[in-house]
């Protein structure tokens, strides 16, 4: 337990606020956090926006914390348009399968997010931040476009969403 105020929730972790500058992100279950700690320190290095990590041990991760709405609810507010939306992930997407792999040998394999979508991307100040690294690793990039492009097609085909209505736009 912590006294933190939390920030957000998803299904898989809290956020607290530890700070101004730094938030704990800690998973419900056992996860740990050593895997994703390292991917989110290699790409970072290379330059693609990720929160800095200070700290991973066990279920928690201490991070930077990211000012800003995540791009599901500007896409919501209408505050950033479903094309221009689009634009982002897909760049986002290019800029990471544009590093080189960590440990593979096989040069066509790319480090994977696999769970890039408007719900992990924060625009903050310093530009959109992807975040949520639980499921990445190294594969084919194609199985990443894949993965996002079959989530926001779950949210297409789904009326009651906020965003289902954007869905002949794409
Ligand atoms: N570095 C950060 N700075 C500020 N807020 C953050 C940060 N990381 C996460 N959050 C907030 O916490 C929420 C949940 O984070 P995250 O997506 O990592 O959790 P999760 O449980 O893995 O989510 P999911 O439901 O997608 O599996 C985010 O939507 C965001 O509001
Ligand atoms: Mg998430």
């Amino acid at each position: 337990m912590t006294s933190l105020p939390l920030l957000g929730s998803g299904r898989n972790a809290d956020v607290f606020a530890i700070d101004s500058r730094r938030v704990l992100r800690r998973y419900r279950d056992d996860g740990d956090v050593a895997a994703e700690a390292t991917i989110m320190a290699y790409v970072g290095e290379l330059g693609f926006p990720v929160p800095k990590v200070y700290q991973a041990d066990e279920a928690d991760l201490v991070m930077e914390r990211l000012d800003g709405p995540t791009m599901s609810q500007a896409l919501i507010a209408g505050s950033l348009g479903i094309e221009a939306g689009g634009e982002l992930l897909a760049d986002l997407h290019r800029r990471l399968h544009e590093l080189p792999p960590r440990l593979s040998p096989d040069s066509s394999v790319r480090i994977l997010h696999l769970d890039l979508h408007p719900d992990n991307v924060i625009l903050s100040q310093r530009g959109p931040v992807v975040i949520d690294w639980r499921n990445a690793t190294e594969g084919p990039p194609d199985l990443d476009l894949a993965l996002s492009a079959l989530i926001l097609a779950e949210v297409a085909v789904d009326e009651e969403h906020d965003l289902a209505a954007g869905r002949t736009r794409c």
